[in-house]
């Protein structure tokens, strides 16, 4: 079968993750998938750039748009990023019957409910496991491993950027504005951090995972949110004295009448493991009624890991779209390749 063909649109930190791990993997990922995945085509502003990162063989192109017309695409993953033109290319891509792959958590929490209806009238897919805790597979667990379940609360640190400044402030006594900087240096922090410290980004999140969890439409605009713009040292210092750590918390659970919605600063025993999640980490626990509270760590962000989830969804669409049935179920498909690979 021919491979599954790929347009990405932006080829920044994650885009060149996805392109460098599928290029290295891409032997493993084609018997995952049962067909090949290739991305032909890429447009980004600085075609230079992005010609040096995918070199020959690859169109590289300036206008998105000649992405989305171009009929030999399957499938578009947006890694532009914010909701402007965005949203735009996404709802032209899913018009022009193409499945989307996105990161975006910023355009899903905001638009997510057009994006998602716009794409259920196309019969398209629009899958975003890396808008959500970066490399950790949580969208997945939410859907599949635990959709058993009744779900009553997600609480996690999904925001690497903060979680890496309340570490650094901590461990090293270093003054907020300069440890931003190194977020932003090592590709943590999005091109707006205000984003990360207002605790914007990981209302983004909480407000995906809330709505899978309870079933209810993407409502952003109901989240409380306070980020760690007004937490001094001397905060982080007294709290780890009680016994405690400052975590930026994104929490969603069931209440009384409705859901909550909520981000700010919490004071988490030391003893805990979520208290003990350092660095750009992120670490999700979700509660569920059957199978009580399960753990994912991981890292949140960053070029690889990120790249890690987005070519899960780009392997999921694969195998729906591959001919040959054993792979359309992913766990009968795997034995057999792990056996043959022993076998070689
Ligand atoms: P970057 O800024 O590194 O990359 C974005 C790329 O898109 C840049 O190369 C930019 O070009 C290009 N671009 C901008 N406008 C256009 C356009 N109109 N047409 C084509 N290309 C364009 O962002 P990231 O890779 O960090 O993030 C991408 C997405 O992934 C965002 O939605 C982000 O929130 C999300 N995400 C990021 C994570 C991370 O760790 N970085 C983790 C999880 C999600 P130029 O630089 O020339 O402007
Ligand atoms: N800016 C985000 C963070 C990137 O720091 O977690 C991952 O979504």
């Amino acid at each position: 079968m021919k491979p599954i063909q790929v347009g990405l649109l932006g080829i920044g930190t994650v885009g060149s993750g996805v392109f460098k791990v599928l290029r290295r993997n891409q032997e493993e990922i084609r018997r995952r998938a049962g067909r090949g995945i290739e991305i032909t085509m890429v447009a980004d502003l600085d075609v230079a750039r992005a010609v040096e990162i995918v070199g020959e063989g690859v169109a590289v192109v300036s206008d998105a748009r000649q992405v989305i017309a171009n009929p030999a695409i399957d499938i578009v993953v947006e890694l532009i990023g914010g909701y402007g033109i965005a949203k735009t290319l996404v709802l032209e891509a899913i018009a022009a019957g193409k499945h989307v792959v996105t990161a975006n958590k910023a355009l899903l929490a905001v638009h997510g409910s057009e994006i998602f209806a716009a794409a259920q009238r196309q019969g398209v897919m629009v899958a975003f496991e890396a808008a959500v805790a970066g490399g950790i597979p949580i969208i997945k667990a939410l859907r599949e491993g635990l959709t058993a379940n009744r779900i009553e609360w997600i609480a996690g640190i999904i925001n690497g950027t903060t979680n890496f400044i309340l570490s650094e402030m901590r461990d090293k006594g270093l003054d907020f504005a300069a440890v931003l900087k190194e977020a932003q240096r090592l590709g943590y922090a999005e091109a707006d951090p205000t984003f990360d410290i207002e605790g914007v980004d990981a209302a983004h999140k909480v407000t995906l995972m809330s709505a899978i969890a309870f079933g209810i439409p993407v409502q952003f605009d109901k989240a409380y949110i306070e980020g760690i713009t007004r937490l001094a040292a001397t905060d982080i210092q007294y709290a780890e004295q009680l016994g405690y750590r400052i975590k930026l918390l994104g929490i969603t659970k069931r209440a009384d009448k409705g859901i909550e919605l909520r981000v700010h600063p919490s004071l988490v025993p030391a003893a805990r493991l979520i208290a003990n999640v350092e660095g750009a980490m992120n670490a999700v626990m979700v509660q569920g009624d059957a199978v009580g509270t399960t753990l994912y760590y991981g890292k949140g962000a960053g070029s690889e890991p990120t790249a890690s989830a987005v070519i899960a969804d780009l392997v999921d669409i694969a195998r729906l779209h591959t001919a040959d049935p054993e792979h359309r179920v992913p766990h009968l498909a795997f034995q057999p390749h792990t056996l043959d690979a022993a076998m070689d």
